[in-house]
C-alpha cells in the first residue's frame, strides 16, 4: 500500500492542498473518447487538481481507438469540463493539469498494439516523475475488458514493486451472472492480483452513502436500536425518472436487475445490514459487508416469482414532458420483455435480522429520481392516550399512530429525516407524525464531491475500502442469478407488458406485493 507522501507544493494549488495526496502517478484511461472519460473521469480528476489533491507531474493519458492529437483531446476535455464539471474551470488550474494531459491512440488486436501506451507511460516517468506508478481505467466495454487485461500483461504494463504500484480500475458491469462474474475473476487474477484490482461501484463513492457507515458508527443512539427487535423492515429505494436515455443496447442485454440492484442496491443493502467493522481498513470493512451478503436466504428459482415483481415502462408523461415507452426507445425490439423495475423481498437469516425483511426497488421513469433508505421501526405495543376525537373513548390502539421511520437519503437533497409523533397543539389528544431534518446543504456549506473523485483518489492512494471485492460481487451475483434464472424459465406474459406508465411509482403489482406483507412503499 503507497502511503500519502509530502511533495514539492504547486504553487498554484498552495492553500488548498488537502492531507491525502498520492504519489505522483499516472492515469491511464481506456476508452478515452467514451461518455465516461467526458462526463465524469476527466471533470473529476480535474476537480482534484483544483482543490490541490494531485501530486505535482500528474499524468493522465488518454487511449483510444480513434486518432486525436493532445491538441485535440485537451480542447476537447476542456469542454467537457465545462459542461459537466463540478467547477468552473479556472484557466491557470486548466494549464497545470492541461500540461500532464495526454491522448495516444491504440489497438486490442495487434499484439503490439499497446506499444504506443507503454511509450506515453515511459515518457511521462522520465519527463514527469511518475515513478512507474500507474493506474490504469478500463473505460472500455465488457467484451474487450480481458483482451485488454492480457494485452497490459503481455506488454508487462501490469508490473509494479515496492516501490511502485499499478493497479487497475475495472467498470461495471461485473459479469453477467454468478458463472460469468467468477470466470472473469478467475481470468483477471491469471494478470493482475486482487489487490490490484478496483471494481468500481460509483454508489460507494456518494458522499451520502459514507455516511451511512458514519451515521452507523460513529453514532450511539442508533445502533442499539438496529435490529430485529426494534426495526419492522427497511426500504431501499433507488428511482429514476430518466428513462434509458441512448443505452437501448446495453439496457437490452442488462435490465434494472443487473444494472442497479446487482451492484449500487446490493451495496447499500450490505451496509445498513452489517456489522460494526473493528476498524476502517478495506480488508475488515469488506468483511463485514461479504458476511452480510452470505446471510442473504437463496430464492429458489422456482420461487423467484413470488419474492418479486418485474414491471416495463410505457409512454407517458414525466415533469410535464410527453416521453416513449421502453419499447420504442432506440436499439430496443419491439417485443421486448426487458424489465426496466424491479421489486423484490430480501430475508437475511442471521441474528440481527431474522424476520426483518428489507424491500428492494428500482425503477426507470418513475414519478421522481429519488435514492433513499427506510428503516421502519415497529410500533408502540400498547397506546396509553385516550380522549382523542378519533377515540374519545378508551384511548387510541397501537395502529393508529404511525410508526417511527428514519429516511437515510441518499440523492437528491441528501440527509437524514426522523419522524416521530407528536401532540398537535390544542385541547384534545391528537397525534400527529411530524419530521426532525438534517440537510447536508444546509449543515455543511461546502460543496460535496463528485463519486468519482473520491473514487479515483482512493485509488491513487491505494485504498480499496470503498470498492468492491472478488467476493462481494460473487455473493451479490448469487441472489440475482437465482431471481435471473426463475425469470427466465418464466418470462412475462406479452399481455402484461409493458406495466406501468412512465411518470408513475411503478406497476400495480409492486403495491400488492407490499400489500401481501401488511405494508406500504413509502413515497420519497
Ligand atoms: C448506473 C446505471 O450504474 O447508475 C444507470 O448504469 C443509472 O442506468 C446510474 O442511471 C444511476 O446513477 P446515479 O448516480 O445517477 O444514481
Amino acid at each position: 500500500m503507497t502511503a500519502a507522501v509530502e511533495l514539492e507544493p504547486n504553487p498554484l494549488f498552495e492553500g488548498l492542498r488537502s492531507a491525502r495526496v498520492p504519489a505522483p502517478c499516472c492515469v491511464v484511461i481506456f476508452g478515452a473518447s467514451g461518455d465516461l472519460t467526458r462526463r465524469k473521469l476527466v471533470p473529476a480528476l480535474y476537480a482534484l487538481a483544483a482543490e490541490g489533491t494531485l501530486p505535482a507531474g500528474f499524468t493522465v493519458i488518454g487511449a483510444g481507438r480513434t486518432h486525436m492529437s493532445d491538441e485535440e483531446f485537451r480542447n476537447t476535455m476542456r469542454d467537457d469540463v465545462q459542461r459537466f464539471g463540478r467547477l468552473p474551470v479556472d484557466d491557470d488550474v486548466w494549464s497545470a493539469f492541461a500540461q500532464g494531459l495526454r491522448y495516444v491512440t491504440y489497438h486490442l488486436e495487434a499484439r503490439d498494439g499497446l506499444d504506443p501506451v507503454r511509450r506515453a507511460l515511459d515518457e511521462a516517468d522520465r519527463t514527469r516523475g511518475t515513478a512507474r506508478n500507474r493506474v490504469i481505467y478500463f473505460s472500455v466495454p465488457s467484451t474487450a475488458v480481458l483482451l485488454l487485461a492480457e494485452r497490459l500483461h503481455a506488454a508487462g504494463l501490469h508490473e509494479d514493486s515496492r516501490s511502485s504500484f499499478c493497479r487497475v480500475v475495472i467498470e461495471k458491469p461485473f459479469g453477467r451472472d454468478l458463472e460469468t462474474a467468477r470466470e472473469l475473476n478467475r481470468s483477471l487474477h491469471q494478470f493482475f492480483r486482487e489487490d490490484q484490482i478496483y471494481r468500481i461501484d460509483h454508489y460507494l463513492g456518494k458522499e451520502s452513502v459514507q455516511n451511512l457507515l458514519v451515521f452507523r458508527f460513529a453514532n450511539g443512539i442508533f445502533e442499539p436500536l438496529w435490529n430485529r427487535q426494534y426495526i419492522d423492515h427497511v426500504q431501499i429505494t433507488v428511482a429514476e425518472s430518466m428513462g434509458i436515455e441512448a443505452r437501448g443496447a446495453y439496457y437490452e442485454q442488462a435490465g434494472a436487475l443487473r444494472d442497479i440492484v446487482q451492484n449500487h442496491i446490493m451495496q447499500l443493502m450490505a451496509i445498513v445490514g452489517m456489522e460494526p467493522m473493528p476498524n476502517f481498513q478495506a480488508e475488515t470493512v469488506r468483511d463485514e459487508k461479504v458476511k452480510l451478503l452470505r446471510a442473504v436466504r437463496p430464492i429458489h428459482p422456482d420461487d423467484a416469482l413470488s419474492h418479486t415483481v418485474r414491471g416495463q415502462y410505457a409512454g407517458g408523461w414525466v415533469d410535464g414532458e410527453r416521453v416513449p415507452g421502453y419499447r420504442e426507445e432506440k436499439d430496443v425490439a419491439p417485443g421486448s420483455l426487458r424489465e426496466t423495475y424491479v421489486a423484490m423481498k430480501v430475508d437475511i437469516d442471521n441474528w440481527r435480522w431474522a424476520g426483518t425483511p428489507f424491500y428492494l426497488r428500482t425503477g426507470k421513469r418513475l414519478v421522481k429520481r429519488a435514492t433513499e433508505i427506510l428503516i421502519q421501526f415497529r410500533r408502540v405495543p400498547h397506546s396509553p392516550f385516550g380522549g382523542s376525537i378519533a377515540m374519545p373513548m378508551g384511548g387510541l390502539p397501537p395502529d393508529a399512530i404511525d410508526p417511527n421511520l428514519l429516511v437515510l437519503r441518499i440523492q437528491p437533497e441528501e440527509g437524514i429525516t426522523l419522524r416521530f409523533s407528536a401532540k398537535v397543539p390544542g385541547q384534545a389528544m391528537r397525534i400527529r407524525s411530524v419530521n426532525m431534518d438534517f440537510l447536508y446543504g444546509s449543515a455543511f456549506l461546502k460543496q460535496s464531491p463528485e463519486a468519482y473523485e473520491r473514487l479515483l483518489l482512493d485509488c491513487m492512494l491505494g485504498d480499496a475500502t470503498l470498492f468492491a471485492r472478488e467476493d462481494e460481487v460473487e455473493e451479490a451475483w448469487r441472489l440475482c442469478t437465482a431471481i435471473l434464472d426463475g425469470w427466465r424459465a418464466h418470462p412475462p406474459d406479452q399481455a402484461h407488458c409493458p406495466n406501468y406508465e412512465a411518470g408513475t411509482w411503478g406497476p400495480p403489482e409492486a403495491d400488492a406485493f407490499m400489500a401481501r406483507d401488511g405494508r406500504t412503499w413509502h413515497r420519497p
